[in-house]
C-alpha cells in the first residue's frame, strides 16, 4: 500500500502518517523530518536546505527527490509507504511517477487533508515536536504527559524554527502556488480522496482508515 499524503503546513499529515504507519506496520517517510535530520548532523545537505526552510521555501526539487529515491530502496518500504509532504510541486510528482515505474510500484490512494487557515496559525504557533524522534505535539490538543518531554523516548519537544507567524504565512503561500497544483495532477488518475482536517485527531483517523480500506 503505498499512500501519498497531501496538505497545507499544519494539516496533520506527520500525525496521521505516524498513526497510518502504526496501523498497518509500513513506513511514514517525511522529508521535513530527513531534511531536519540532516539540518541537526551539520552535513552539506543540511546547510543547503536550512537556508531555504527557514524562510519557508521548497529546497530545490532535486535534493529532495535524490533523498526519496534513496529511501525507498530502503527494505523497510517493501510493503509499502505513507509519503509525508512528498512530493510538493508537479515536478517531484512526475519524477516519483517513473521512480516507483523503475520499481514496478504504483501509488494506491492520495490523501487530500484540508484544513482552515486559522486553525493552521492556531495548531502551529502551540506545536512541539521531539528533538530526537520527531513525535508531533501540541499544548493545548496533544499535550506531552510530562511537560516538556517526548511521551515516545524522553527527549525534549521544541518549538520548530519554522512555527512563528510569519513564516507560517509564507508556507502557507508557498503551499497554494507549488503544491496545491497536485490535487488537478492526481485528481485525473481517481485516485485522490479528500479528507476534511478541521476535525478532532481521532476523527480525521477514522476517515483516513476507511479511506484507505476502500481504496
Ligand atoms: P514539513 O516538515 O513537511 O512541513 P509542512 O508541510 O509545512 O507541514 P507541517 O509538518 O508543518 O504540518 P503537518 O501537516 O505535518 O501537521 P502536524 O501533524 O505536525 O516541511 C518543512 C520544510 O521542509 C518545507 O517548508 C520545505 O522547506 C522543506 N521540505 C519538506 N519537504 C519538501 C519537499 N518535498 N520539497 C521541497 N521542500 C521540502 O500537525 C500540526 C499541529 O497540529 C501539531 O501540533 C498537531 O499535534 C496538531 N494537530 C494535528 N491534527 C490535529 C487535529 N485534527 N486537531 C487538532 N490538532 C491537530
Ligand atoms: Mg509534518
Ligand atoms: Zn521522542
Amino acid at each position: 500500500m503505498n499512500i501519498i499524503l497531501l496538505g497545507p503546513p499544519g494539516s496533520g499529515k506527520g500525525t496521521q502518517a505516524a498513526k497510518i504507519s502504526e496501523m498497518y506496520d509500513i513506513p511514514a517517510i517525511s522529508t521535513g523530518d530527513m531534511l531536519r535530520e540532516s539540518i541537526a548532523a551539520g552535513t552539506e545537505l543540511g546547510r543547503q536546505a536550512e537556508s531555504f526552510m527557514s524562510i519557508g521555501e521548497l529546497v530545490p526539487d532535486e535534493v529532495v527527490i535524490n533523498i526519496v529515491r534513496e529511501r525507498l530502496k530502503e527494505k523497510d518500504c517493501e510493503k509499502g509507504v505513507i509519503l509525508d509532504g512528498f512530493p510538493r510541486s508537479i515536478h517531484q510528482a512526475e519524477e516519483l511517477d517513473n521512480i516507483l515505474e523503475e520499481m514496478g510500484k504504483r501509488i494506491d490512494v492520495v490523501l487530500n487533508i484540508s484544513v482552515e487557515d486559522e486553525e493552521i496559525i492556531r495548531r502551529l504557533s502551540r506545536r512541539r515536536v521531539c528533538s530526537r524522534c520527531h513525535n508531533v505535539y501540541h499544548l493545548d490538543f496533544k499535550p506531552t504527559e510530562k511537560q516538556g518531554v517526548c511521551d515516545a523516548c524522553g527527549a525534549d519537544v521544541v518549538q520548530r524554527a519554522d512555527d512563528n507567524e510569519d513564516t507560517v504565512k509564507h508556507r502557507l503561500e508557498v503551499y497554494r502556488k507549488q503544491s496545491e497544483p497536485l490535487i488537478g495532477y492526481y485528481l485525473k488518475r481517481d485516485v485522490m480522496k479528500d479528507v476534511p482536517g478541521d476535525e478532532p485527531i481521532d476523527k480525521v483517523m477514522e476517515t483516513v482508515s476507511h479511506l484507505i480500506e476502500a481504496s
